[in-house]
């Protein structure tokens, strides 16, 4: 049986990220992938340019039952950190909008400054291995230490300490598993339920009938999921999203739909602000006449395109809408801020960027990622119940939960 300090499982953004910190900590460090290649999400990230972190990320914008716990992490590593290794590896990168950086060339930098610092640390990766079975045992290498043996493919590792990184449910085809779920719930832990995040959502037969064959339509809205208990954030505030929202061929998507998908809950509602920050009828209640369909529609031609405002003012009439006086022209931009829709569902997992939900974080140690049940196990990533929008925020999350991993197994050193 082979020995290390620490066997990290999935080397994807923050697997990678743990390796090497521990490495240059001196750990003998062993990283596992049973993909065919490393950091294969961070390739297809950002469209093929990564966006790699977010400037103004802050514990406000990730979801968690517990809202505090990300705070430590991501004030241990912050994405300043971040940026100053991409610039010791001369990657050259820009701000796209709302403090989101990207690289000018390709996401394949990413991995490759993760490569080279692994294999500078002295990280062994190993790549299309299976993992099997993890369990303790009490080492005669390690002079009756308790350790950890994991079973792969290619033999049987002994270690000290076993750090789970193998992410979430999103786009199995890319190697997603629940593997590191799976592995929390035999060692004790509770999973929040994982669901799909950042997923565009789809409408129901009447708003599939209404809109979708508007596809390819996109305005400017503010989205906010209303959430059916407030218990489910934990008194934390659902946000609204100020961003494009995109009519699809089965619902919504864009980024505003994206970021309130992420707080929708099956049997929920969304409610969409059309015309954010605009009053679009007050022209029709200055005047005394000329109130009709027709000065609606040229009302609203205004603020959304033309194809949706037609729509917007049929589905307005078919509702039995038509009251011109001064209550009913405020009820009609009543609605024009409030629009709300009851999705039917989510694209799932084969579409979502991300896993909401994941090992509870109650049972981890926010310092350093490691289980308050057994100690040696960490958990770090997106396996964490800790989501962040959309925009570098995940990213971020990733490398300081590996950071602050990697930097607890390299402590003493
Ligand atoms: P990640 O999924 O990166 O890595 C997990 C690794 O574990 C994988 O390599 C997998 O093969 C391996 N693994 C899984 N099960 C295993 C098993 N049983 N045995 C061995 N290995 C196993 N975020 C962001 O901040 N900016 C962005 O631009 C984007 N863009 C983006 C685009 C798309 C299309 C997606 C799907 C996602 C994004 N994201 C993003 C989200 C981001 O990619 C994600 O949050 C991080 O990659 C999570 O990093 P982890 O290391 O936790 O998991």
């Amino acid at each position: 049986m082979q020995v290390y300090d620490v066997v990290v499982l999935g080397a994807g953004a923050a697997g990678m990220m743990c390796a090497f910190e521990a490495g240059r900590r001196g750990k003998r460090v062993l990283l596992l992938d049973h993909g065919d290649r490393v950091g294969r999400k961070i390739l297809i990230s950002g469209g093929g340019r990564c966006n790699f972190t977010n400037i103004h990320a802050k514990a406000e914008n990730f979801l968690s039952e517990n809202p505090h716990f990300a705070k430590s992490a991501l004030a241990g590593f912050t994405p300043a950190e971040f940026v100053a290794l991409v610039e010791k590896h001369g990657i050259k990168y820009h701000e796209k909008t709302l403090g989101q950086l990207f690289c000018d060339d390709s996401a394949r930098q990413i991995v490759a400054m993760l490569e080279k610092e692994c294999a500078e640390a002295g990280v062994v990766t190993r790549c299309g291995v299976s993992v099997g079975a993890v369990r303790t045992h009490v080492s005669e290498a390690r002079h009756g230490a308790p350790t950890f043996v994991v079973e792969t493919s290619t033999g049987s590792f002994e270690c000290g300490a076993v750090v789970v990184a193998t992410g979430g449910l999103s786009i199995p085809k890319m190697g997603a598993t629940a593997f590191g779920y799976e592995l929390a719930k035999q060692f004790g832990h509770n999973v929040i339920e994982p669901r799909a995040g950042l997923v565009p959502l789809v409408f129901g037969v009447k708003d599939h009938e209404r809109w979708c064959d508007l596809a390819g339509v996109a305005f400017d809205v503010v989205a906010r999921a209303e959430m059916q208990t407030q218990r489910m954030l934990r008194g934390a505030k659902v946000p609204n999203f100020k961003e494009r929202l995109l009519i699809t061929h089965r619902g919504v998507s864009g980024p505003a739909v994206l970021q309130a998908s992420s707080y929708w809950r099956p049997g929920g509602t969304v409610v969409f602000d059309v015309a954010p920050g605009q009053e679009v009828l007050r022209p029709l209640q200055a005047r005394s006449s000329g109130r009709d369909w027709d000065a609606l529609y040229a009302a609203l031609r205004g603020v959304l395109p033309q194809r949706m405002a037609e729509r917007w003012v049929r589905a307005r009439a078919d509702a039995g809408a038509g009251d011109w006086t001064n209550a009913g022209l405020e009820q009609m931009e009543r609605e024009l801020h409030a629009w709300a829709v009851k999705p039917d569902g989510s694209e799932g997992f084969v579409k979502a960027e991300v896993t909401v939900g994941g090992v509870d974080t109650n049972e981890l140690d926010a310092r350093t990622m490691e289980s308050k049940r057994v100690p040696g196990l960490y958990f770090i990533g997106e396996v964490v119940d800790v989501t962040g929008w959309l925009g570098g925020y995940n990213f971020q999350w990733a490398w300081a939960s590996g950071v602050a991993a990697g930097r607890a197994l390299g402590h003493g050193e």
